[in-house]
């Protein structure tokens, strides 16, 4: 008998896995989906030599920051060391001034405020002895009119956009557009919200910016969890 004739047999089996799959917690599906995404991307430039740091893009309570800290330990013991440097910026605070075009119910300041030192007290106990450093200030200030070469950040390996709203986004490509080399990997965690519009959100914000920046070529390489989206720069003119 085929799994098939199985469950058509006995349906308890079907109505035991759909129970089962709808008690998962969303937050959890998708923190496990953002997790897996990090840790493709550090594989993967590790595996083709894309050499630089990581930079997160809304660290919150410090959950995928410190995972990516945590599986470069693991896969340096594949590919040897990568003297990889890993950046968080965030207010710990929120978003600061929302733009009309980035407002959403889901998204607002008292949601994203934490405790500061605790997240950071943590995220130094994960580092574990990697280079490490927080900018903490709302982009409007420790990004605005920057780039990665003001702060003598080095080139990117992995960039994770997990700050939710197009003018975020917006601040933080501008940034980091220096540091992107032939391989650095962009993870958007947030790219179908707002209902799907091209012109709002991290999506709105990236088609701007390849629009602006033509000279760098992407490539969608996968999608993740509930709304994750990685592209991988593969040429610059
Ligand atoms: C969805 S949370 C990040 C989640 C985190 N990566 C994790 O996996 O737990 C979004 C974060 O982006 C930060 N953020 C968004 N826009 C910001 C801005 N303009 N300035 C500073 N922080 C910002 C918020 O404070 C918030 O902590």
């Amino acid at each position: 008998m085929n799994l098939l004739n199985i469950i058509k047999n006995n349906l308890f089996i079907q109505n035991f896995v759909s129970t089962f799959v709808s008690f998962l917690p969303p937050y959890l599906e998708f923190t496990v989906s953002k997790y897996l995404a990090i840790k493709k991307a550090m594989y993967v430039t590790a595996h083709d030599e894309t050499y630089g740091c990581y930079l997160e893009f809304g660290v919150f309570t410090g959950s995928s920051f410190n995972f990516a800290m945590k599986v470069n330990k693991k896969i340096e013991k594949i590919f040897g060391k990568s003297n990889c440097e890993f950046i968080g910026f965030d207010s710990f605070e929120g978003f600061g001034q929302i733009k009309k075009e980035d407002e959403n119910p889901r998204f607002q300041d008292h949601i994203f405020s934490v405790d500061e030192k605790k997240v950071l007290k943590n995220i130094e106990k994960c580092a574990k002895g990697q280079k490490m450093r927080i900018v903490k200030g709302f982009y409007q200030d420790t990004l605005k009119d920057k780039t990665t070469l003001d702060l003598k950040i080095d080139k990117a390996r992995v960039v994770m956009i997990d700050c939710d709203l197009k003018e975020s986004a917006r601040l933080a490509l501008e940034f980091i557009k220096p540091s992107i080399q032939e391989g650095t990997i962009i993870l958007f965690d947030d790219y179908v919200y707002f209902k799907g519009d091209k012109n709002k959100g991290e999506s709105g914000a990236f088609n701007d910016f390849r629009n602006k920046y033509p000279e760098i070529l992407f490539r969608r390489i996968f999608d993740y969890g509930y709304a994750g989206k990685a592209f991988i720069a593969y040429k610059i003119n």
